[in-house]
Parts: structure tokens; sequence; C-alpha cells
């Protein structure tokens, strides 16, 4: 069903965890299946400068966290915000079909996070409600 690299990034997933006092901190769930994912950034000057992610989830979505934290490190929030599942899914060589939905946790995730951050710039109220499923 999975590719190698899928399997691979799934037995050995890197940026597991969360950062401690996070910059941008966004949770969302999968409405299709009820999974949930957090990440966590630590960013300065606007640069990404860490990701990590906690993902209860199945192997498509624990793979495409661990390539998408990967992928942000090193990029600006505005670039971050322009990562689209798709993208992920291109960099893990493709998923089976019926698991493209699971894809979207990361890219959704990655923007609540950067939301976040920004809220907290802006001395904005942040947003602490209940998870959002997407
Ligand atoms: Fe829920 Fe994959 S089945 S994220």
């Amino acid at each position: 069903m999975y590719n190698q690299k899928v399997l691979e990034a799934f037995a050995h997933p890197q940026n597991v965890g969360e950062i401690e006092n996070p910059d941008g901190d966004g949770t969302v769930g999968n409405a299709t299946c009820g999974d949930i994912m957090r990440i966590t950034l630590r960013i300065v000057d606007d640069v990404i400068v860490d990701a990590k992610f906690q993902t209860f989830g199945c192997a498509a979505a624990i793979a495409t966290s661990s390539t998408a934290t990967q992928m942000v490190i090193g990029m600006t929030v505005d670039e971050a915000l322009k990562l689209t599942n798709a993208r992920v899914v291109e960099e893990l060589e493709g998923l089976p079909p019926q698991k493209i939905h699971c894809s979207v946790l990361a890219e959704e995730a990655i923007k609540k996070a950067i939301e976040n951050y920004r809220a907290k710039k802006a001395n904005k109220p942040v947003d602490n409600g209940p998870i959002e499923y997407v």
C-alpha cells in the first residue's frame, strides 16, 4: 500500500515531540477519521528554525507530519504558508489515493501554528478554542 519512502518516514519519523514555550502552536483534527495533529514552531525573525509534531493518527499522517516539519525548517513563515499537502505528498513520492486526506493535517496544523504566532506577535487574543476539524 505505501511506498518505501513513506514507510521509512513512518518507521523513523523526524521532529517528533513538542517545543517548550513555542512561538507558534497549532492543533487540528481530521474530520474524516478523527485523528489529531499538533505542530509547534520556534520562529526567529519570521524564519522557522525548529518544528516538532505530535500526531495521533495513521502511518500516512505520521509520515506527512515528519516530512512537512523537515520541509518548513529554514523557511520564512510566508514560504511555509504556501506549503501544500500536494507538495508534501510529492516529496514522499506519493500516497495511496484513499490516504491523501491524511496529508491535509500537516498543511493545516502548520497554518494554524503560524496564525497563532502572528496573533501572539500582534498581541491579539490567541485561539485556544476547541480543535478545528479540517
Ligand atoms: Fe486519520 Fe489518516 S486515517 S489521518
